[in-house]
């Protein structure tokens, strides 16, 4: 099983990035965890772009997105939204079709005690519209300083909750595989 790991922050000491890099220490084979070298090398979305000459950048994140088989989302908040790299991102995805029936894990990073709520449900709507399985589960971390250290989740209840978003996750791409087997028979 295939997730790729995209993060809404582009800051070196990203909290976000931080929960990235535990997700993909706590992914262990059969499963495997690849994040995104940074979402930033994406150029502004525009519509006349996409249909005139898609940048090579943006073809290759459709086909990262399509040959995965879930999405791990880590987003910040700014200004009670996910960040503007990350819909941007999500802006040239919405053409290529990769992201709908993909199960979508969500979390969110943030120092104040609201743990990043805001942006989370935020993007469920943006990916709402772009028919994703965001799964039911998803991971807040609230002051988040607190729990994040060194680039890695240091708190134990955290890291848990983050292995279980990582199996509910797996749980979904399972329930996926089993719709589109079903509807194929
Ligand atoms: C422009 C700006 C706006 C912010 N707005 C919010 C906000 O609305 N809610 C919140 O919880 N944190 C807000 N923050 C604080 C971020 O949650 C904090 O900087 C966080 O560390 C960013 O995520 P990162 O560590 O992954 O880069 C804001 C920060 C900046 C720079």
């Amino acid at each position: 099983m295939k997730i790729l790991g995209l993060c809404g922050s582009l800051r070196s000491g990203s909290l976000n990035a931080a929960v990235l890099r535990s997700a993909a220490e706590l992914t262990l084979p059969p499963r495997e965890l690849a994040v995104d070298p940074g979402l930033d090398r994406l150029p502004f979305f525009d519509a006349d772009v996409e249909q005139t000459a898609l940048p090579g950048v943006v073809a290759e994140l459709r086909a990262a997105v399509g040959a995965a088989d879930a999405l791990l989302i880590v987003t910040p908040e700014y200004a009670h939204g996910t960040s503007g790299v990350l819909k941007n991102a999500l802006e040239w995805l919405v053409g290529g079709g990769e992201v709908a029936a993909k199960p979508v894990g969500l979390a969110s990073a943030s120092p104040a005690i609201t743990g990043g709520d805001r942006a989370r449900a935020w993007l469920a709507e943006t990916l709402a519209a772009m028919d994703a399985r965001v799964i039911p589960r998803e991971l807040r971390i609230p002051q988040a300083t607190l729990r994040i250290a060194g680039g890695r989740v240091t708190d134990e209840p955290t890291l848990a909750a983050l292995a279980g978003l990582l199996d509910d996750l797996a749980h979904a791409v399972a329930e996926a595989r089993e719709d589109s087997d079903s509807l194929a028979s």
